[in-house]
């Protein structure tokens, strides 16, 4: 008798008899026979009983036996070609760790709200369970993307003094009688890293009081931030592309069967390759006046302009040049358009918009000071981030890539509240 197997192990259990601890998913019966549908975690298999071949207790207990039941299921693993995971179990025996109430989600359809409120159950799901083994497989290539490059992890603060991304969405919090604000960005501090180690990464939960109820937006959600000395916008541009496909690539390597779980369209996502097209800010308003859409210059693109522009193309698309008046403080301005920034948007493909926000850093130590002033920040709060430009300063850039924006986009989903496991929205902070 062999000891406890994996689902996911299976195939290479053929033959044998084998121990599956798990719970019940579904069950079926046709008179003299049960075919329980048995998850563990790893994957699903179809455990099937023949009435006269097991004792009578042991059928009963397949008949009482309720959806999610814990259950340890010893059989034999046979070839079973129909079956998804190709193999079925011969069931010799079954035993009730325990035997569930009524399970609030059946296989029938319920709405988003019961479900989201119902989300630590909803995980056990097998749509749930393969989209966060897909968001698992491109955290995953995010971080070897990076290690196999020599970066540096360094990981930013949580609480924060000062404001990265504007100070309309912060969240406030005391800090022992003065104010702490829960960051929304780690990129102030990859500038010192950076500086420090030649070129860094962060991965960290970012925040940010989004009041809008959008299918893009989160109040908490996972950032990877690189942050690259010696680089200037085209170099970031190269980096973010070699990046996107890399993800990309090995979520098609390793997950193609949650891929298909979920019924993504992969021929999309097999068009991701070198080179992704560049366009300024002035040529993707071009694509809007041409198509009649009314936008006024200078302002920034709602969540249907992206989806418009990005249509015009079958590959994750960089936009650069924004006007500099709606990008953020730190962004370094174009020598050759003063009006300009020298920063980077990418929009996915398929309308899902920018998944990716970045852009050449402002070296100088005056200009940055004329900055912070014309944006109304606290000097103060900045003295540590000008310091960089008084010892050493050089050209830097960098970017931040949202997971769940970007597990969207690779999944085919409509909206991003079922790519993290416990979403925060507006109106939702349970459970
Ligand atoms: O464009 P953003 O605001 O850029 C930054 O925070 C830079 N400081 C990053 C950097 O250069 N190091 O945010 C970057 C990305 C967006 O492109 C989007 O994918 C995601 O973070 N993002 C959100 N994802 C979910 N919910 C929200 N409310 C998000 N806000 C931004
Ligand atoms: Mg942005």
């Amino acid at each position: 008798m062999k000891d406890r197997v994996y689902i996911s192990d299976i195939s290479k259990h053929a033959d044998q008899e084998v121990k599956i601890q798990g719970w019940l998913y579904n069950k079926r019966s046709s008179g003299k026979l049960w075919f329980l549908q048995v998850r563990d975690g790893s994957g699903i298999i179809q455990a099937v009983v023949f009435k006269g071949d097991v004792s009578e207790e042991i059928f009963q207990r397949c008949e009482k036996l309720t959806q999610e039941s814990s259950i340890v299921v010893t059989g034999k693993v046979s070839e079973d070609k129909r079956a998804p995971s190709g193999f079925e179990l011969q069931m010799k025996d079954i035993q009730i760790m325990h035997l569930a109430e009524e399970y609030p989600i059946s296989p029938k359809e319920h709405g988003s709200t019961f479900l989201m409120d119902h989300r630590h159950l909803w995980l056990r799901s097998s749509k749930q369970n393969a989209i966060l083994k897909i968001r698992h497989e491109v955290v995953r290539a995010c971080r070897e993307f990076f290690d196999s490059q020599g970066f540096v992890l360094i990981d930013a603060p949580i609480f924060t003094p000062n404001a990265c991304e504007g100070t309309t969405t912060l969240f406030e919090t005391d800090y022992f009688g003065s104010k702490a604000y829960l960051t929304q960005s780690g990129q102030l501090y990859m500038e010192a890293g950076a500086m420090a180690f030649g070129k860094v990464y962060c991965f960290g939960p970012t925040f940010r009081a989004e009041k809008s109820k959008t299918r893009r937006h989160l109040t908490e959600f996972w950032m990877i931030e690189p942050e690259v000395a010696f680089l200037d916008l085209d170099g970031d541009m190269d980096l973010a592309e070699d990046f996107i496909i890399y993800i990309v690539q090995r979520v098609l390597e390793n997950r193609r069967a949650e891929l298909e779980l979920i019924e993504r369209d992969i021929a999309p996502l097999q068009k991701v390759t070198k080179p992704f097209p560049r366009i300024s800010y002035d040529e993707a308003v071009a694509i809007l006046k041409k198509k009649n859409i009314e936008f006024e210059y200078g302002s920034d693109f709602g969540a249907p302009d992206e989806t418009v522009i990005s249509g015009e193309f079958d590959k994750p698309l960089l936009v650069h040049r924004y006007p500099a008046r709606i990008k953020a403080f730190y962004m370094k301005s174009d020598p050759e358009q003063p009006d300009k920034a020298l920063c980077v948007d990418m929009l996915a493909p398929e309308g899902y918009g920018e998944i990716i926000g970045g852009g050449q850093r402002e070296d100088d130590l005056e200009t940055l000071e004329k900055k912070i002033k014309e944006h109304d920040l606290p000097k103060e709060a900045f003295e540590w981030f000008l310091d960089l430009r008084r010892y050493g300063s050089v050209p830097h850039s960098g970017f931040g890539l949202g997971i769940e924006r970007a597990v969207t986009w690779i999944c085919g989903l409509n909206h991003l509240r079922e790519t993290i496991p416990f979403p925060r929205l507006m109106n939702r902070l349970n459970p």
